[in-house]
């Protein structure tokens, strides 16, 4: 066995989806039929693996999915193995699936599973390596909070939309002379609010990382008013939060492994600037309109590489294993490493340091 080649690959998508997911899937598929390995596409995440719901991919259907957004096989973040939600009498109880996973990998009679997704993802990759399944991850988030890679695909393409939506407010805050709030995902990490608040030149950023003041914004809106510039534009993570406050949490889902679902920051952060400040504010959240459409090229690239880099180490049977950007180059780290901790934005982040040299406000007077 320690010898024989791997004849048999499986593949699926896990958590929530982003731009790039197709690109990923060409780029394992298109390789692994050259090197005569079989491919078995496992449908909506670890959900599929559970109920055993896959389907074989052949060349024709990796084929002109480069520029598709969503992916081919479906996702879902409420498919945990460990964590499978059932319901009961309208009462949700937690259950392990994880053994329905393992006799659906044994019984496809695969030698390696590609993992694609994101902490969570890696996470569950990571409790099935223990039961013995061979897994090379992916790492896939718009959240870009994934530790071991300098980043993942799907962030470039979301902090795109996040500029084009900046630009596009810019133009109209400057009409009708309003601050302008734009909320932005990124969950507990703020690296989306950061990389396209500053590619859309905001005027204040506000992440989780790094707690606000009211006061400071309030200053920063009233002191650019004062000079003439009669707009404003606040990018607010929907993670972020005052220094004497919590998250703003618009839900909460038991049947996820994270319950909380984020959103409502940017309403919030309006209604108290123009309380305070008595300048008109309106905000907007963008959503998963930063999930959807065709990966940015530098995504296509960057997927394209994690795709043909992840068979590259399945052939070689380097299991538990995770693809990673290292600067720029593709290499190998482990899961393990890779799920130690969530990346977040660090104040000595060089882009923190960008944004305060062009005026950009954090929300706070001491950075
Ligand atoms: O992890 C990606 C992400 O888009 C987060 O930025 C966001 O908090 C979350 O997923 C939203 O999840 P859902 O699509 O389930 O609402």
């Amino acid at each position: 066995m320690e010898n024989e080649k791997i004849k048999r690959i499986g593949i699926l998508t896990g958590g929530g989806d982003c731009p790039g997911l197709n690109a990923v899937i060409r780029g394992v598929a298109k390789p692994a039929h050259d090197m005569g390995l079989s491919v078995l596409g496992i449908l909506d995440g670890f959900e599929g693996l559970v109920n055993g719901k896959a389907v074989e991919l052949y060349n024709k259907d990796v084929s002109g999915i480069l520029a598709t957004g969503g992916t081919i096989l479906g996702s879902s973040n409420k498919g945990d193995p460990f964590h499978w939600p059932v319901e009961f009498d309208g009462q949700v109880k937690i259950t392990d699936k994880s053994a329905d996973a393992l006799r659906n990998y044994e019984g496809w009679n695969l030698d390696a599973l590609i993992a694609i997704g994101g902490d969570g993802t890696m996470h569950i990759a990571h409790q099935l390596m223990q039961m013995g399944m061979n897994i090379i991850g992916v790492p896939k988030t718009i959240d870009n909070d994934l530790m071991a890679t300098d980043q993942t695909f799907g962030h470039d393409s979301a902090v795109y939309v996040v500029s084009e939506a900046l630009d596009r407010l810019h133009t109209t805050a400057s009409a009708h002379h309003r601050v302008m709030v734009v909320e932005v995902m990124g969950r507990y990490a703020g690296w989306i609010a950061l990389n396209g608040g500053l590619a859309g030149g905001a005027d204040i950023i506000l992440i989780p990382e790094i707690p606000f003041e009211w006061d400071a914004i309030y200053d920063k809106v009233i002191e650019r008013n004062m000079m003439g510039k009669r707009f404003s534009i606040v990018c607010v993570a929907e993670g972020a939060k005052p220094i004497d406050g919590d998250m703003v949490v618009k839900a909460t889902d038991p049947k996820r492994t994270d319950p909380i679902q984020l959103g409502g920051i940017a309403e919030l952060v309006a209604k108290k600037i123009e309380e305070n400040t008595k300048l008109e504010t309106r905000y907007i959240v963008l959503g998963h309109l930063q999930r959807g459409g065709s990966p940015t090229p530098f995504d296509r690239i960057l997927s394209t590489k994690f795709g043909t880099y992840a068979i590259q180490l399945a052939a070689k049977k380097k299991f538990g294993t995770m693809a990673a950007l290292k600067g720029t180059n593709i290499k190998s780290v482990s899961i393990e490493e890779a799920i130690e901790n969530q990346k977040l934005v660090d104040t000595s982040d060089q882009a923190v340091k960008t944004a305060k040299s062009v005026g950009v406000c954090f929300g706070t007077k001491k950075i």
